[in-house]
Order: C-alpha cells, then sequence, then structure tokens
C-alpha cells in the first residue's frame, strides 16, 4: 500500500471560492478518491492562505481585524468546498501556531546553513499610508509606449516589463499618492545555491510535467535570483525572528502551511506520522503531491523545493500544474454573468455535474479548459441521466416488483460482464495519470456496452411471456451489476452518487478489488431516482445570479505573480478611469414602451425601449424582483446604454442595457424628465 500525502494551492482568505478555483480542488479531489479506491492510504489537507497586503487592506476597508475578516472566509470557503464533495482531510490556516513555528523552522535550518542573505533595497513608498508599496498597488504612464494606467510591473499595451521606479507619473492605487523612494533591509533566500539541486530533483521522471520542465529550463537560462523574503511592518503574517518590524513574505509561509495542517491532522489521528511524510528518511516510504495553477509554478518548483532542501526536509515527489478555466471559450467575466462563485453555482445546479464536466476535460497537460453551459448540460444529461443512471432505472423496477428484489444466481453473458471488468484496469490507469478525460470515455464506452445489451434484450418484453420471464431477470440482474461496474469506476468524481448506489445495491462501491465477484442471488434496495436531468433554466438562473455578485476580491490575486504576465489574469477593475474611457459609453433617454415577464427567468423582465431610433430596441433586465407588476415601468424615461455590444440570451438579444440602483427587490431604475427619447445623457 503506498501512503501518499497530496494537496491543493491555498486560497486567499480574502475572497470567494468560484468556478476557476473549483478546477483545481476538484481535480485534486478525483485523485485522491480514485487513489484510494485503487487501495492506497491517501491524506489529502489544504487550509486558508491568509497572510499578505492584499487581506491587511481588505479586512482595514471591511472595518474588521485581519483574524476576524480570516475567519469568516475560511468558513466560507469550507462550506462552499464541502458542497462540491471536496474531501479534504484538513482544512487548515496559514495563520496558525502549526504554521508560525514550521515558518521559523525552516527559515533558521536555511539561514544556519547560509542561504539568507541581508541587504538594502529603494523600494517605492506611499508617504499617505506609510507602506511600501508592491508593483501591484503602482500605477502610471508605461515608459517605453506612454499607455496610460499600467502597473507598476509590466504593461499590458505593448507587454513591457520594468521596475515600478520607471513608470511616468507614479502614484500608489491605495491613496492616489506620489510614491517616494524609500530603502530598507530585506531578507533574500538565496535561490542560485540551488540550481545544481533543483535540475537534478526535476529530472526525476514524473516529477514535473515536460511543458513545465520547459519553462524551469527558460528561468535557469536567464539566471536564478535571490528570492526576496521579507516585508516591512505594517503587514499580516508572522515577524521574522530577530527583528521586530519586518515579516516573513506570505510566500514564505504559504507552502508551509502544507506541513502546518498535515501537522495539525497528525494532532488527532493515530494512524498519521508527521516525519514519516516530511523528512528524507520518512520519504522513502511516502510519497508528496502538490497540485496548484500553472502561475505559481516558480513558487513550487523553485522556492519551494529549494527552502525544503535547504531545511534538510524531504522534496515533493511531484507538482502537477493545470490549465485555468474559460467560460464560453472566454475569460470569466462579471458582466456576462460567467464569474460564477461556487455557492451561487451549487444554489442551482448539481455540483457532482461539475465535476463529471470537469472530469471530462481534464487531461495530465496545463492547457486550459473550458466550461461551455449549453455544452455542460448536454453532457451531463445524456451521459449520466441517459446512460449510467438509466440503465439502473430499466432495470430496478422490474428486480424489484417481479424478483422480490433479487439479482439472479447466474451471469447471462459472462463474457461481457469480463470485459466490463478489464476495463477497470485501464480505467485505473488513466486516473492515476491524471487523463480523467480518458477515464470518463473508456467509462462511457462501457456504458454503451450495457445499453446495447439491454436494447437488444429488451426485458420490457420479456417479462410479458412466461417462457422469457427468468430471461428477463437475467438480463436486468446483469444491468445491475454493469451498473454497479460503471459507478465503481465514477465513485472518485461521483461520491455521492456513488453513496446512494451503494445503499441501493446494498453493497459498497468504493473499492476497485473485488469489482470482478458479480453480485448474484443479492438482495437489492428500493431504487431512488439518482440524478435528474439539467433544464437550461438553471443554467440561466446562474448567469444572472452572477451578474449580481460582485467579483470576488479573489480575482485579484493578492500578491503580484512575476511569472505569469497579466495577459493570463483577470484584472479587477480599474478604481480610476480616464475620462476618455467613459466618454466611449453612450448613454441617452429611453422610454419604456412595454415591459413584460419572460416565462422560464425568475430575474428577468424584457422591455422594450425608444431610444429614438428608427425600430425599439428589445433588453432583457434582471429587475424582475423589484418590479412584480411591470406596467408600471411603461411610459418612464429611464437612461440606457446604447452602444454595448448585442447579448444574445436564450430569450432573445438584448439590445441595449438599463442603469438602475439598490439591491434585490429595492432595485429602481434611473429616470431623467422632460427630455424626448435619445437624449444624450451625460
Ligand atoms: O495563488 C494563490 O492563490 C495562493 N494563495 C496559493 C498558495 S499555494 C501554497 F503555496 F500555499
Ligand atoms: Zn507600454
Amino acid at each position: 500500500m503506498r501512503q501518499i500525502l497530496v494537496t491543493s494551492a491555498l486560497p486567499y482568505a480574502n475572497g470567494s471560492i468560484h468556478l476557476g478555483h473549483l478546477v483545481e480542488y476538484i481535480q485534486t479531489d478525483i485523485w485522491v478518491r480514485a487513489m484510494r479506491a485503487l487501495g492506497n492510504k491517501v491524506t489529502y489537507v489544504c487550509a486558508d492562505d491568509a497572510h499578505g497586503t492584499a487581506i491587511m487592506l481588505k479586512a482595514e476597508e471591511l472595518g474588521l481585524t485581519p483574524e476576524a475578516q480570516i475567519a469568516g472566509v475560511k468558513a466560507e470557503h469550507e462550506a462552499d468546498f464541502a458542497k462540491f464533495g471536496i474531501g479534504f482531510d484538513q482544512y487548515h490556516s496559514t495563520h496558525s501556531e502549526e504554521n508560525r513555528r514550521l515558518s521559523v523552522q525552516v527559515y533558521e535550518k536555511n539561514a544556519a546553513a547560509g542561504y539568507i542573505a541581508r541587504r538594502s533595497i529603494e523600494q517605492l513608498f506611499d508617504p499617505q499610508k506609510s507602506l511600501f508599496l508592491a508593483d501591484r498597488f503602482v500605477k502610471g504612464t508605461c515608459p517605453k509606449c506612454d499607455t496610460p494606467d499600467q502597473y507598476g510591473d509590466n504593461c499590458e499595451n505593448c507587454g513591457a516589463t520594468y521596475s515600478a521606479t520607471e513608470l511616468k507619473g507614479a502614484r500608489s492605487t491605495l491613496s492616489g499618492a506620489t510614491p517616494v523612494l524609500k530603502s530598507s533591509e530585506h531578507y533574500f533566500f538565496d535561490l542560485p545555491q540551488f540550481e545544481t539541486f533543483l535540475k537534478d530533483w526535476m529530472s526525476s521522471e514524473g516529477v514535473l510535467q515536460d511543458s513545465i520542465k520547459n519553462k524551469l529550463a527558460e528561468w535557469f537560462e536567464s539566471g536564478l535570483k535571490q528570492w526576496d523574503i521579507s516585508r516591512d511592518a505594517p503587514y499580516f503574517g508572522f515577524l521574522i525572528p530577530g527583528t521586530t518590524d519586518k515579516y516573513f513574505y506570505v510566500w514564505l509561509d504559504a507552502p508551509v502551511g502544507y506541513m502546518a495542517s498535515f501537522e495539525a491532522l497528525c494532532a488527532r489521528r493515530d494512524d498519521l506520522n508527521f516525519d514519516d511524510y516530511w523528512t528524507k528518511a520518512g520519504a522513502q516510504n511516502t510519497e508528496l503531491y502538490h497540485f496548484i495553477g500553472k502561475d505559481i509554478v516558480n513558487f513550487h518548483a523553485l522556492f519551494w523545493p529549494a527552502m525544503l532542501e535547504g531545511a534538510d526536509l524531504r522534496t515533493p515527489s511531484g507538482v502537477f500544474a493545470h490549465g485555468f478555466l474559460t467560460v464560453g471559450g472566454e475569460k470569466m467575466s462579471k458582466s456576462r454573468g460567467t464569474f460564477i462563485k461556487a455557492s451561487t453555482f451549487a444554489e442551482s445546479l448539481s455540483t457532482e455535474a461539475l465535476r463529471y464536466y470537469f472530469a471530462s476535460k481534464l487531461t495530465a497537460s496545463v492547457e486550459d479548459i473550458n466550461l461551455d453551459l449549453p455544452d455542460f448540460m448536454q453532457k451531463v444529461n445524456s451521459d449520466l441521466v441517459g446512460k449510467v443512471v438509466n440503465i439502473a432505472s430499466r432495470c430496478a423496477g422490474f428486480l424489484t416488483k417481479q424478483f422480490d428484489s433479487k439479482t439472479h444466481s447466474e451471469v447471462l453473458d459472462p463474457g461481457l460482464l469480463a470485459r466490463v471488468v478489464e476495463a477497470g484496469d485501464a480505467i485505473a490507469e488513466s486516473y492515476e495519470a491524471r487523463e480523467f478525460a480518458k477515464a470518463m470515455r473508456q467509462i462511457m464506452a462501457c456504458a454503451d456496452m450495457a445499453n446495447e445489451f439491454i436494447d437488444a434484450e429488451k426485458p420490457w418484453q420479456l417479462i410479458k411471456d412466461e417462457t422469457t420471464r427468468e430471461r428477463a431477470h437475467l438480463v436486468c440482474s446483469q444491468g445491475i451489476n454493469l451498473f454497479r461496474l460503471l459507478v465503481t469506476y465514477l465513485a472518485p468524481v461521483l461520491p455521492e452518487l456513488a453513496a446512494q448506489a451503494s445503499e441501493f445495491l446494498q453493497t459498497p462501491v468504493d473499492q476497485f478489488s473485488g469489482r470482478e465477484c458479480a453480485l448474484l442471488d443479492h438482495q437489492i434496495a428500493e431504487f431512488k431516482p439518482l440524478m435528474t436531468r439539467i433544464e437550461a433554466a438553471q443554467l440561466d438562473a446562474v448567469v444572472e445570479a452572477s451578474k449580481d455578485s460582485a467579483p470576488a476580491a479573489s480575482i485579484e490575486p493578492a500578491q503580484p505573480v512575476k511569472s505569469a504576465k497579466k495577459k493570463t489574469q483577470t484584472s479587477a477593475a480599474p478604481s480610476e478611469i480616464e475620462f476618455a474611457d467613459f466618454a466611449k459609453v453612450e448613454l441617452k433617454a429611453a422610454v419604456v414602451l412595454s415591459a413584460d415577464f419572460v416565462d422560464g427567468a425568475d430575474k428577468l423582465l424584457a422591455l422594450t425601449l425608444d431610444v429614438g431610433e428608427n425600430k425599439p430596441r428589445s433588453v432583457f433586465s434582471g429587475i424582475r424582483e423589484a418590479y412584480p407588476d411591470p406596467q408600471t415601468l411603461v411610459g418612464l424615461t429611464v437612461i440606457a446604454v446604447t452602444n454595448l455590444a448585442p447579448r444574445k440570451m436564450r430569450f432573445g438579444v438584448s439590445e441595449a442595457m438599463i442603469l438602475a440602483s439598490g439591491q434585490g427587490d429595492q432595485v429602481r431604475v434611473a429616470q431623467v424628465t422632460g427630455v424626448p427619447a435619445g437624449t444624450p445623457v451625460s
């Protein structure tokens, strides 16, 4: 039995979990469950990443202490993860005593071994907030192409990289003040000393994906640099021993959080021993895997293994990076309603359905994956409801009603059953190799065989005739046995469905081993529907509800990520825009000609607006809750954005947007009076 410790990256404690995050947690959780189903001892830990400037500022903005802010977020994160069946053995926080002690330990070992340097550096400082400014908090005009409003590290327009001090007209995004240069002493981790070690570590088979190895090779080529691991007060984090005003940079203690979470788990589990998993001696018998996003490879494949080595601890057996999530082929967007929070999704849709859809897309590569909502509905309905669950519902009724809920004592087609049993070996390999899309295809091929068998045998006809009645029993029993195998294979992806199926089948379905023993003369329980079809209205509800929810602060990384340039990140709306940006928005007075409910969309009203053109415009607006009698809107002159790209919705095309204010049923449309339709509003 292999002993494996698995982690997912620690989410920042300043925002909600969204579908982008879930790609990783679902990927990891499926792998953990699959490796357990194959008989291994697997432990899965995670934690909130609670430190850093962004979290300190967020707490300040909310008028909370950082401790209160992170406690609230942690509870929310845990509830969200539970909804999606993410089964951590331990969910901890980096702001914990375990983590403080272990971070200091890792640091002190590195310091004693000569891997920590100190020197003064000059940095931009916000004189108003009395705070050193990370690049993310400085904006100004690009020194290369003169594009205004660029962050302190690179230009989104021309791609130039520079230091924040080179920006023209730099200002602090926190206060608007002009930053000044100030010098202070910083602590550095001496990464260049680990070049040989890192090259050796990454050369082992399976430690890193090939594309990540290539990325690392580029970094080696451009020369490893010392890594700045300290931040000056004020900061929310751990004080560096021997100082009174210098803190560990959040990215130093974040990965140590993996160890801290595991240590906290060991304290309540007799069968787990910390040293078995983290010392070099222990590493002979245990494995350690980190699942991460492709944007944080430098932290996990350079700094982290080097720091562990510097502290004479074990290094990871593998670091597995995945790509980002796009929705409808594009970056998640609040205005399109595709920035979907985990909790919003769970309100309207089956979370296991999402697990299945992600599984059907995930491979071992670093490619981005796309969530296409209509495709999601189609795939879940056709694969899970139409193929898998259908097998049980087609067979269970006859067994229950006609054969006392008991399977037959013989197998009708042992060859077919054996083929599906055998397929389990290839499915297991796909799971272990993180080729989940392949595993799902292999499982669906088995489901097709099972359905073809039932279609060919037609138990609903066999049952009618006394001479073929026994064959109907054999067919349905075989169907149930095939269903059991399919559920066993799908259990890592669909733990909830597997639990219900296990009740129905009156047998565990969580291990691949033993699956070859068919259920013969076996009593089953009453069949209850295991999964229902997804309807288009549920998708619309999620998209509509996502338009209301503010993009969580977590879309903006709490720290700049140097390796992944901003192209791949969603940047939050700028706090300040140029007049030219505002002038791009065409606002006009619009007279409401009609206002009606929309069938199947309980948040929307369909409006027609006269905006002074030849033809009225159709608009769908999410204000239904506030206007139970839409007729009260007719005749009002509202304000419409008339140059927004038309948006195709399920009910038709929305050709403008109207302005409104307020929340829920308190929403009120913005109005102007005394001007004709089409009058520009400015
Ligand atoms: O990028 C992030 O969201 C970080 N909070 C991940 C930390 S992973 C680990 F190193 F702690
Ligand atoms: Zn530029």
